[in-house]
């Protein structure tokens, strides 16, 4: 019995496929390569010490999956496949719900013909939308989504809910994630991104190295301690573990659950900033420049319902998600490209 990961080169996935390596589980990667290169699983054999089976493949080509399914029994997807670019979904609404909307629908579709209905969908706080106040709670209403980004994790949550409305053999558990970030600890895997990064972390990071000059901190009006944006940052390996948690759940239970995964706490840009120059005795130089346009000011997750159901909490601090971000990117400065 084996555990499918979609998405296992990618961010989140590489460090989902050590955790669950180390707490005993076989696993099976699919990915098609899109957003992540060979090496990452490369290093997470290493990291691991353990081998496993590898497919390049799409989640859309549903002939690929039969023989990915035939080949091993599978008891549990983790889906983490997709796309999570939110300006290119505004340019590219098609693309984005064609990976992540149809691609879902052709692996769930694949899933229930070969009699495997448990799934572990990386969604979210972006379904909260903007009009719920911090902290947020799973049963806050969702989908005021401000892209099509959003708009796909809020459809593919609707979509394996009412999968489960009609077949109560299936298990959907949907994790709202709020903020990755943060490396895995020996510095080997990290987040790779393609370009000038979208996110803060990565962005503080390649300017602490100096690939990038100075930091955009978009905006210092909005109505919260020092006027700059507020996240809930949460270490990518404590996520992994979440995972981990999940499948253990899935696996017992039917039916859908929306759970989130953060801290609880919410940090400004410029705490972050100041966190990582202090763990890491670097310079990040930053100016003020303008609101982004659908950001909102506050984001921070209530977390009560993960500790009940899953028995897990956030245990790394934002020093932690600093200092290992930094060892990954200074041992990795062209990430895995070298
Ligand atoms: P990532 O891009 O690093 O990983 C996604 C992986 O999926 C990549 O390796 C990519 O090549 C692969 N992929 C994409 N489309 C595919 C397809 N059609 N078939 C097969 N493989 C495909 O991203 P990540 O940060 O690891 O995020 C993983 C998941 O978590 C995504 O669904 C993302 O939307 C979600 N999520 C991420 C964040 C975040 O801030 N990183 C926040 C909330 C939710
Ligand atoms: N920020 C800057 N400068 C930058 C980048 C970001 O000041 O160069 C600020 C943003 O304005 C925001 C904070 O840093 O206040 C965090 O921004 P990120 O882009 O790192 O993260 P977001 O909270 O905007 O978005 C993330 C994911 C989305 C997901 C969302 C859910 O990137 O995929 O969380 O809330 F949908």
């Amino acid at each position: 019995m084996a555990i499918l990961i979609t998405g296992g080169c990618g961010y989140i996935g590489s460090h989902t496929c050590i955790e669950m390596l180390d707490a005993g589980y076989d696993i099976v990667v699919i990915d098609n390569y899109y957003n992540s290169k060979p090496e990452a699983l490369r290093r997470v054999k290493e990291i691991s010490g353990k081998e496993f089976p590898f497919y390049e493949c799409d989640i859309r080509d549903a002939e690929g999956l039969r023989k990915v399914f035939s080949a091993h029994k599978i008891e549990a997807v983790i889906h983490f496949a997709g796309l999570k670019a939110v300006g290119e979904s505004v340019r590219e609404p098609l693309m984005y719900y064609d990976n992540n909307v149809a691609g879902t629908v052709v692996l769930c579709q694949v899933m229930a013909e070969m009699g495997c209905k448990r799934i572990i969908f990386s969604s979210s706080a972006t379904v909260y939308g903007t009009g719920n106040p911090s902290p947020l709670k799973e049963e806050m209403p969702t989908g005021a989504v401000t892209n099509p980004y959003g708009r796909t994790k809020f459809m593919i949550e609707g979509i394996l809910a009412d999968l489960c409305v009609s077949d109560p053999e299936w298990s959907a558990v949907l994790l709202r994630y709020f903020n990755p970030i943060g490396a895995h600890e020996s510095g080997h895997i990290g987040e790779d991104p393609n370009g000038i990064p979208n996110n803060l972390m990565p962005y503080i990071s390649q300017v602490a190295i100096g690939k990038l000059q100075k930091l955009s901190v978009f905006g210092d009006d909005y109505d919260t301690p020092d006027g700059t944006g507020v996240r809930d940052y949460i270490h990518v390996v404590d996520l992994a573990r979440g995972h981990v948690k999940a499948v253990g759940y899935a696996l017992e239970h039917n039916g859908v659950e929306a759970i989130n995964l953060g801290t609880g706490v919410g940090y400004s840009v410029l705490d972050l900033v100041n966190a990582f120059k202090s763990a890491n005795s670097v310079d990040v130089p930053y100016a003020i420049a303008p609101r982004r346009d659908g950001d909102v000011a506050t984001c921070y997750s209530d977390p009560a319902k993960a500790a009940a159901l899953l028995g897990w909490k956030a245990e790394k601090n934002v020093e932690d998600m600093c200092r290992d971000t930094w060892r990954w990117q200074s041992q990795n400065p062209k990430g895995y490209d070298e």
